[in-house]
């Protein structure tokens, strides 16, 4: 099979703590993608340094270091064909005002600090940062029973 891919996604503390983790795994799985690996974690403030240094320094920086460590997370690989790309549409524009509706972020969020859900921005950012969360032992290979119908 061509471009499959893993992205890393995580379920924010505002989204765990305003009880849409079911409501963001229902959207993956739905669309077929498979997730790999998952758990639920309190983020440490290295942890959110390393996922987050490209932002270091900016003014938001500091706030979203606080939020990100503030309460649970769920942390997930996804797998399947452009799961990249498919992921970051299904979770909309980074700030809510702007994602579509039918998106995550378009339909339960209202600001950009407080925008529900991460998800990587390339096959780079990914490996980089399901390797910040998982080890290689942690993340699963299965078949779906729909695969077959997923797939051509
Ligand atoms: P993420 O990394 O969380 O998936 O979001 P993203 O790629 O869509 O957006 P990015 O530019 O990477 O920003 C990372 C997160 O920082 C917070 N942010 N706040 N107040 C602001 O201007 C601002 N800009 C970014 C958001 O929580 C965003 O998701
Ligand atoms: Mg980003």
């Amino acid at each position: 099979m061509e471009n499959v891919e893993r992205t890393f996604l995580m379920i924010k503390p505002d989204g765990v703590c305003r009880g849409l983790i079911g409501e963001v795994i229902r959207r993956i799985e739905r669309k077929g993608l498979k997730i790999v690996a998952m758990k639920m974690i309190r983020v440490s403030v290295t942890q959110a340094e390393k996922q987050y240094e490209e932002h270091k320094g900016k003014p938001f920086y500091e706030g979203l270091i606080n939020y990100i460590t503030s309460a649970p997370v769920v942390v997930m690989v996804v797998e399947g064909k452009n799961a990249v790309k498919v992921v970051r549409k299904l979770i909309g524009a980074t700030n809510p005002a702007d994602a579509d509706f039918g998106t995550i972020r378009g339909d339960f969020a209202l600001e950009i600090g407080r925008n529900i859900v991460h998800a990587s921005d390339s096959v780079e950012s990914a490996e980089r940062e399901i390797k910040i969360y998982f080890t290689n032992e942690e993340i699963l290979s299965y078949e779906r029973t729909d695969d077959k119908w997923l797939y051509e």
